[in-house]
């Protein structure tokens, strides 16, 4: 096990010029729940046996209070970046306008990252749907695509040129799939026939806000960040194979293809009818605007094989793997920013999250993860190897700044390079975090 984050010595990965951050997202983070409208997530947690320990974001990492020192603690840490998001019921009104005191609170949050020289990534959607957006059919209703597009619009306007950059949406599979497809995100919709027509509507909103953004934020970087879970097959059989592929289209490319070559994977045809998304003339130029990067996520793959009555299906992932279950596999991360840069043409990559949940302990106020060093130590080496093989990538987030909550599974999961005791509220740097700090201030 490595106990320190190390690049070879020529890596690009060592200039000063390649950013280095943390992220966070709203509803995972603030609590403050009274100073917003409710979101999908509110009543998600509301609804029993959907969050496993059965937790909720009223008060997370008491963030909403904390901010002052959780910026310091970002400081402390030395990274050139923090990726955070807004609270979308937070700054609009169910009339839909700005509501200043929300605003206020994410005005003062960038003008002390600004005047501590923190570049401000913002992702305008990190899942936190206004509920009454939803009563109205949420992401199944073509309307909260350009509901999304006001919000962008206002919000952008108020922000002026406090952000380096603006993600539009954060992992839309995530939002279509795990929330209106298999139901085990908010708002726990299940049916094969809503996954892809919230999927359209998703991307149709990235569109429409990413012609407001260009508009309103010429200077910043102006993109999205999609989540990929490479799909490998079980074995060389041609059954598996396809089915492999199926899955790939069907999860990670349906979300990529759409935005670089304005047009879904052809297994679009495959599908029953009454799957399919209504895409309306003129969609996919809004959906294929271009964008000034691509925000990747990756944590681990998948493993598949064909089935009779499915598609495919997913096979246990073998070890090894981290606390939440995930196979720790950084060739796949090489392997997949190496075939995207192939497949498409893309912008520049950035790496918007990255790392690990392990069983963290905190013993005499230290937590040794050496785990999670190792983690990000071969995942950075990864992303190294894919920069070596031509793949243009312009910096690295690591999920999380700090241990919060971790949607289905409550707060029992950990992926802080940075330990939150939930009663005091006190933070701890982790092995990790120190490990993360020296790699970044020995560059
Ligand atoms: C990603 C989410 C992020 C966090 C990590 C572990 O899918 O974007 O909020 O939960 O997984």
């Amino acid at each position: 096990m490595t106990v320190r984050i190390s690049l070879p010595n020529n890596s690009t990965m060592l200039s000063k010029d390649f950013i280095y951050g943390v992220a966070t997202a709203s509803f995972q983070i603030e609590g403050g729940a009274e100073q917003r409208l409710p979101c999908i997530w509110d009543t998600f947690c509301d609804t029993p046996n959907k969050v496993i320990d059965g937790s909720n974001g009223l008060i997370a990492c008491d963030h909403f209070n904390l901010w002052q020192e959780d910026i310091e603690l970002i400081e402390s840490l030395g990274v050139d970046a923090y990726r955070l998001s807004v609270s979308w019921p937070r700054v609009i009104t169910q009339s839909g306008e700005l509501n200043q005191a929300g605003v206020d609170y994410y005005l003062n949050i960038l003008d002390t990252l600004n005047s501590k020289n923190i570049k401000v990534f913002v992702t305008l959607y990190h899942w936190d749907l206004p509920q009454h957006l939803e009563d109205n059919g949420g992401w199944l209703n073509r309307d909260t695509a350009y509901k999304f597009r006001d919000y962008a619009n206002l919000i952008s306007q108020a922000f002026g040129e406090r952000v380096h950059s603006y993600a539009t949406l954060n992992e839309p599979f995530c939002s279509a799939f795990l929330g209106y497809e298999a139901g085990i995100h908010a708002p726990g919709i299940v049916g094969k026939e809503y996954g892809k027509k919230a999927a359209h509507h998703l991307l149709l909103a990235h569109g429409l806000a990413m012609q407001v953004l260009t508009q309103n934020s010429p200077n910043s970087k102006n993109g999205i960040v999609l989540n990929f879970t490479p799909c490998y097959a079980e074995t060389d059989s041609d059954a598996d194979k396809k089915a492999t592929s199926f899955a790939d289209d069907y999860f990670n490319q349906w979300y990529i293809k759409p935005l670089y070559d304005g047009e879904y994977p052809a297994i679009l045809a495959e599908l029953p009818q009454a799957h399919h998304p209504e895409i309306l003339e003129g969609d996919m130029e809004i959906i294929s605007h271009p964008t000034d990067f691509l925000g990747i996520n990756f944590y681990t793959r998948a493993i598949y094989r064909a089935d009779e009555q499915e598609q495919f299906v997913q096979i246990d992932p073998p070890a090894p793997r981290t606390d939440i279950g995930w196979e720790i596999y950084p060739a796949a991360f090489t392997e997949l920013l190496v075939s995207l840069n192939k497949t498409y043409s893309l912008p520049p990559i950035y790496i918007t999250e990255n790392g690990a949940a392990m069983d963290d302990k905190l013993v005499g106020g230290e937590v040794n993860d050496l785990d999670r060093i190792d983690y990000y130590h071969n995942h950075l080496n990864a992303v190294n190897d894919a920069i070596e093989q031509g793949v243009d990538v312009r910096g690295y987030f690591a999920w999380s700044l700090m241990d919060n909550f971790e949607w289905a599974e409550g707060y029992l999961k950990r992926f802080g390079i940075v330990y939150v005791d939930y009663d005091s509220q006190v933070r701890t740097i982790k092995a990790s975090g120190h490990a993360y700090k020296a790699l970044i201030s020995n560059r």
